[in-house]
């Protein structure tokens, strides 16, 4: 790979499960899709944790186990060497699995959270839990059931990290979308201010989307072979 010419170009890689489907981690919608078989009213809500924690921690505590069974694939690694290449990308993700910090890639932001990080909502404290896939630490020094760090439906995203990510993505070159419904919102607006704000905006998804209009590419690919294309026209517009 030699992509000189985006040395200072500053691309977004907007992830989403699809990204990490390639590794074998389940998407949420469609075909095996999580929330077909889970009904997210009853593990990934605020009023279900109140009601059932434990329940909606050994949900998680599954959802960890089944992440660390996977490991990044080639498309997380090309996402790695065009950031090498670059001075100036990033990673705006939906993804909660911690798949593209394992493949060693940086400036990641999690707009949904981590499945990694539990938080006391007494003392507003983040712990780091990671080393492990079972919770090592279910239960705050306060005595507070702690509650993964994750926004779950319902609940607002953090407005510094939204702030932080609108502020990026409106000064982006390129923005990629890889593997997104682009249902959910506000992370479903994202690529409109991309859009509007004069980014060259591409969509790599296996399938069309409702958001597939706003983009000025759509790659109707898997991650890894979507990325290898992108990658490819950057080459040739070197030469
Ligand atoms: N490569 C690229 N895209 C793929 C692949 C693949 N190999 N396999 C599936 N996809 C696409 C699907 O076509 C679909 O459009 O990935 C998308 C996955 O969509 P969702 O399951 O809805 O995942 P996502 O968009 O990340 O969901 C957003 O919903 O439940 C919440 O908080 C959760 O962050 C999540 C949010």
């Amino acid at each position: 790979m030699n992509l000189n010419k985006i040395k200072n170009k500053r691309i977004v890689f907007f992830t989403g499960a699809g990204m990490s489907a390639e590794s074998g981690v389940p998407t949420y919608r469609g075909s095996g899709g999580i929330w077909n078989s889970y009904k997210w009213q009853e593990y990934a809500c605020q009023r279900a944790f109140d009601s059932n924690p434990e329940h909606v921690l050994d949900f998680h505590q599954l959802r960890r186990i089944e992440a660390l069974k996977c490991k990044p694939h080639v498309g997380h690694d090309i996402i790695t060497q065009i950031q090498n290449y670059t001075n100036n990308s990033w990673i705006v993700t939906q993804n909660i699995d911690g798949m593209h910090q394992r493949a060693k890639s940086k400036n990641i932001i999690e707009l949904h959270g981590s499945l990694w990080e539990l938080r006391c909502e007494k003392e507003m404290k983040i712990f780091t839990d990671a080393k492990k896939p079972e919770y090592a630490i279910r239960l705050c020094e306060c005595g507070t059931i702690l509650r993964p760090n994750i926004v779950w439906f319902e609940d607002s995203l953090d407005q510094n990290i939204l702030n932080n990510t609108y502020e990026i993505v409106s000064n982006c070159d390129f923005f990629i979308s890889i593997g997104t419904s682009g249902v959910v919102f506000p992370a479903a607006g994202i690529p409109k201010l991309a859009k509007s704000n004069g980014a060259l905006c591409i969509e790599i998804n296996p399938e069309n989307t409702s958001m597939s209009s706003y983009y000025d590419i759509n790659i109707r690919k898997s991650a890894t072979e979507g990325l290898k294309d992108f990658v490819e026209e950057l080459s040739k517009n070197e030469k």
